[in-house]
């Protein structure tokens, strides 16, 4: 059956949300730039609304804080991708668990918080499978977020 989501729940998505940006550690993201012009910061709280309107749609009931902590952590790999010697390839590899070693310098995350980290660069191979609705919403959100950035974006 669909969950039908109250205006509590929205509510409670940007208080989450407000928490987590106001996180000091959450700061850095401003200074990462991503996505042609654009910043880590804007584009994980893209994901994490896109994420959340997506689970609306759906109607899928999902735990709303592990969904933004997941969203504004997907991409805490803090460097600028265009000082690295490294290929797109071994980028995508390789940026979801220094995220997640990172935010975990700041934040106490559990499994499906780790989960969401590490899988959302999915179907890349050797990428872990999504394990949760959150996960598979980030996943999808991502790239519905990073299409837009890279495409779509007038500047
Ligand atoms: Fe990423
Ligand atoms: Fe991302």
């Amino acid at each position: 059956m669909k969950y039908q989501y109250t205006p509590e729940d929205d509510l409670y998505f940007r208080q989450c949300l407000s928490e987590l940006l106001a996180h000091p550690a959450i700061e850095q993201l401003k200074e990462i730039p991503q996505h042609k012009g654009g910043t880590t910061y804007a584009h994980c709280v893209s994901v994490a609304g896109t994420a959340y309107r997506l689970a609306r749609r759906l109607g899928w009931k999902i735990d709303i804080r592990a969904l933004v902590n997941g969203a504004m952590l997907h991409d805490y790999y803090l460097y600028d991708t265009r000082t690295m010697p490294w290929s797109d390839y071994r980028h995508s590899l390789v940026h979801p668990k220094l995220a997640v070693e990172n935010a975990e310098k700041h934040f106490d995350l559990d499994a499906r918080e780790r989960n969401i980290i590490l899988s959302h660069m999915w179907p890349i191979p050797g990428t872990p499978l999504p394990r949760s609705r959150e996960a598979w919403l980030i996943c999808v959100a991502d790239k519905l977020c990073a299409f837009r950035e890279l495409y779509l974006k007038k500047r």
